[in-house]
């Protein structure tokens, strides 16, 4: 059992839950493509309290083990949690073992983290039951060999991000609920990033832009809204309650509301076959209060 671990927080069988928050991008940016083939963004990143749970046993010398079904189409060697798991072994000369089971509830592909944020939660949490320590710098380098998404998670806060999203300037934002809907389309992530139409020169915002509430726009919407029609539909009946964003890469979809009551009325006024959430904004990730609740 690794150092800094509650026993009244194990469960029966050697099993802990840990809290895989989503996010959704406030905006989002392309403003310049790198050497390296990616790309510069402008975003701010809002974790929500609201996501999936990574359940993890840890155990003496031996494999990294998924438990229960990968995402469909994913070989167990390339699921990004089994990945977050071998990457920091081996990062961090462990030999330990890991048992994963992932309680899915983000919609996957839809641009809400979810696949970043298992990443991630995994990396912090088998950092604690493993005793290795690595400070967060260290596991937030590593996430970002996952994903441009990871780091956000690791460091658990709301932030201004800038680079791939990996610069990160925490920011305090205010309380606020979302009604997300997911139109259950995925065109994957370098796709959009390669289409002809993408705004990929935007001129550099900075904080105070997007604290004025001048920055709402995200580059994706207008690609996303012509190339797939069930995008489109989405974005037409949430206008009807609000003023709808684009988060991420798509196809996931929110409006911003100041009341939980407010955001509630507006999903009963949807139509009934969509896939919609009310969830609230944290003011940082539940995940940093796990952590804190192990330490004994
Ligand atoms: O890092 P992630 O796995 O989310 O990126 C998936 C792909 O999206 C990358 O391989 C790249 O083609 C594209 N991408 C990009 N610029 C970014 C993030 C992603 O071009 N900032």
């Amino acid at each position: 059992m690794g150092r800094g671990l509650a026993m009244s927080d194990v469960e029966a069988g050697g099993w802990s839950s840990w809290p895989a928050p989503a996010k959704l991008n406030l905006f989002l940016h392309v403003v310049g493509r790198r050497p390296d083939g990616y790309h510069d963004l402008q975003t701010v990143f809002r974790i929500l309290d609201w996501g999936d749970t990574i359940h993890l046993r840890v155990g003496p010398a031996g494999p990294i083990r998924r438990i229960g079904p990968s995402a469909p189409g994913v070989e167990e060697a390339q699921d990004l949690v089994v990945r977050a798991a071998e990457l920091l072994r081996s990062s961090a000369n462990c030999p330990l073992s890991a048992d994963i089971r992932v309680e899915k509830r983000i919609p996957t592909g839809g641009g809400f983290g979810g696949g970043s944020s298992d990443a991630a939660t995994v990396l912090v949490a088998l950092n604690a039951l493993w005793g290795l320590h690595l400070p967060v710098e260290e596991l937030a380098a590593l996430g970002c060999k996952l994903g441009a998404d990871v780091p956000v998670f690791i460091r658990g806060h709301n932030a201004w991000a800038e680079g791939v999203g990996e610069r990160l300037t925490p920011l305090a934002l205010a309380p606020a609920w979302y009604l997300l809907v997911d139109p259950g389309v995925h065109v994957p992530t370098p796709e959009l990033f390669r289409a002809p139409d993408l705004t990929r020169d935007a001129a550099p915002a900075k904080i105070a832009d997007f604290a004025s509430g001048t920055l709402l726009d995200n580059a994706f919407e207008p690609v996303l809204r012509r190339r797939e029609p069930a995008v489109e539909a989405v974005f037409k009946a949430l206008a009807r309650v609000g003023s709808p964003r684009l988060t991420g890469s798509g196809g996931g979809c929110f409006v911003e509301f100041d009341s939980l009551h407010a955001a509630e009325r507006a999903r009963s006024e949807l139509p009934a076959e969509l896939r919609a959430w009310v969830v609230g904004g944290a003011a940082r990730s539940p995940l940093l209060d796990a952590l804190a609740a192990m330490k004994v």
